[in-house]
């Protein structure tokens, strides 16, 4: 809603957008990414969930597997309509329809940069091919949806004429792709104004992120009166990737309040699950879903946000299913230090308090990166307490790999009773995850929501980092870190802290 009111002034916004969600066609077509039908239907049932109106489920010309993935879908009996991408040719717009789809989405470009030296084609027969392909595609009963690939590299009035020759033969919408993102939000307003005038048809766009302004212009679009706007999860897709359907939608609602048919709060478990699948890891900056999007380590920031969060985050954590993170660090001020050392049942005075600052940021001066655990220990040395209050301790841990499986041993003690368990998997992490699931999973009900491990590094001296999300007969969800050097350590030690966590809440 922020900017409501200059944008009632000379702009041409819809009350309503929906949502063309393009993951499982654009988004897949990442290099590296393949998904197995199984996999388009897991995240196709999420995509419903979430809200999306139209969900693209793949090319279905290119592959059986894109051809059952694509049937599959359909026989879901999902909320959201379902499209699938054809050429302007009679067995691409076949193979969509026989898949069961209610929209057909056919492409043909219309930039002279792509008729010479792609299609071979003089516009005129462009057009005549734009329209055999759109009255075909009526004529077997389907919802048509054009798109003038490379839209924007092509000239004004030939596109309006591509543009106008699909709604003539039966066209029910138009899409304007910025093909090579080429486009900037003035152009692309002005092209979406021409094109609801020429048309009178809903009008969409489809934006990539080649310069890095697929979510500006897809917005501009937005205010130039366009209804369907194309976006992937993550914003996946070819190259540097398709417009990020979390970064429109949230600005949509907060900045400009146009309505979509998303339900916010399934943004994170959305984005988490297309990553898992893709295997496309979405960098900590990013908005929204990134790692950071909801963190705060310096002292300034911390101290405002415990005052009252909005000082420091324009939208809260819980509307896109996430949470707020304080984080200790080599920016931290006594502030965050006093709310982390509580949260944790860790209350001390103001001289230790500022002691625990100190060794944090000594720390962080060494470049390290102060995990929860790390905290605790301080914190714990300190006061002189006793680490014994810990309930699980890690007494013997190995993991042999060869080049096609890891066999990990775990011994924890939990309680009185030393535990032993040994898994088989395909990697050490996996292995180890499994071994430390078996022996945990004999004392206690675990159940392991979230997972995220990350290894960065430019320099041999690998350093990772674990999350995991847990809860532990049946309590409420606890995240458990760890930071180190060792992927199958690191996960082992991020599993206990989550444990620990929620056993000792539990206590208290
Ligand atoms: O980027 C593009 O032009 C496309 C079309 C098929 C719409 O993905
Ligand atoms: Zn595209």
């Amino acid at each position: 809603m922020a900017w409501r009111k200059i944008l009632s002034e000379g702009y041409n916004i819809p009350e309503r957008v929906s949502i063309f969600d393009t993951t499982l066609r654009d988004g897949e077509q990442t290099p590296g990414v393949a998904l197995t039908p199984e996999d388009k239907v897991e995240i196709a049932i999420q995509l419903d969930k979430l809200g999306v109106d139209i969900i693209e489920a793949g090319f279905p010309i290119t592959s059986k597997g894109e051809q059952k993935a694509v049937s599959d879908i359909c026989k879901l009996g999902l909320s959201a309509k379902i499209c699938a991408l054809a050429r302007c040719e009679k067995n691409d717009i076949d193979a969509a329809v026989d898949a069961g789809v209610d929209w057909v989405h056919v492409f043909l470009a219309t930039s002279d940069i792509h008729l010479k030296h792609k299609l071979r084609m003089t516009r005129e027969q462009a057009l005549t091919k734009i329209a055999e392909a759109v009255e075909y595609a009526k004529s077997r009963g389907v919802i048509v949806h054009y798109s003038a690939e490379d839209a924007t590299r092509t000239e004004h009035d030939f596109l309006m004429k591509a543009l106008k020759v699909a709604v003539d033969a039966g066209a029910d919408s138009v899409d304007i792709p910025d093909t090579v993102g080429f486009g900037i939000p003035a152009a692309i307003r002005r092209i979406v104004s021409s094109a609801k005038f020429v048309t009178g048809k809903p009008v969409a766009v489809h934006c990539h992120d080649d310069m890095g302004l697929a979510v500006a212009n897809s917005l501009s679009a937005v205010e130039a009166g366009a209804e369907i706007i194309h976006a992937t999860i993550n914003g996946i897709g070819e190259r540097a990737g398709n417009a990020s359907l979390e970064e429109i939608v949230v600005a949509l609602n907060m900045l400009y309040g146009v309505k979509t048919n998303i339900n916010l709060q399934e943004i994170y478990k959305t984005s988490r699950l297309v990553a898992k699948l893709t295997g496309v890891w979405i960098p900590k900056n990013k908005a929204i879903v990134g790692e950071n999007a909801f963190a705060h380590e310096s002292g300034i920031h911390v101290h405002g946000i415990l005052g009252s969060p909005e000082t420091y985050e324009p939208i809260a954590p819980e509307l896109v299913g996430r949470r707020r993170k304080i984080v200790a660090g080599k920016h931290s001020g006594i502030h965050s230090i006093d709310f982390l050392l509580k949260e944790r049942g860790l209350e001390m005075d103001k001289v230790k308090a500022r002691e625990v600052l100190e060794r944090v940021k000594a720390l962080g001066d060494m470049g390290m990166r102060v995990s929860d655990a790390k905290l605790k220990e301080i914190a714990e040395e300190i006061v002189g307490e006793s680490r014994d209050s810990r309930t699980i301790f890690l007494k013997e841990f190995s993991v042999v790999s060869n080049t096609n499986c890891a066999t990990a041993r775990i011994s924890l003690k939990i309680g009185d009773e030393v535990i032993t368990a040994e898994s088989l998997d395909h990697s050490p992490v996996a292995a180890s995850l499994s071994a430390l699931l078996n022996a945990v999973s004999r004392k206690m009900n675990i159940k392991l929501i979230d997972f995220r491990i990350d290894a960065t590094s430019y320099s041999p001296d690998l350093k990772c980092e674990a999350e995991v999300v847990l809860s532990v007969n049946n309590s409420q969800e606890y995240v458990g870190e760890a930071v180190g050097h060792d992927p199958a350590f690191v996960t082992v030690n991020a599993i206990i802290t989550g444990i620990e966590k929620a056993v000792q809440s539990s206590r208290s």
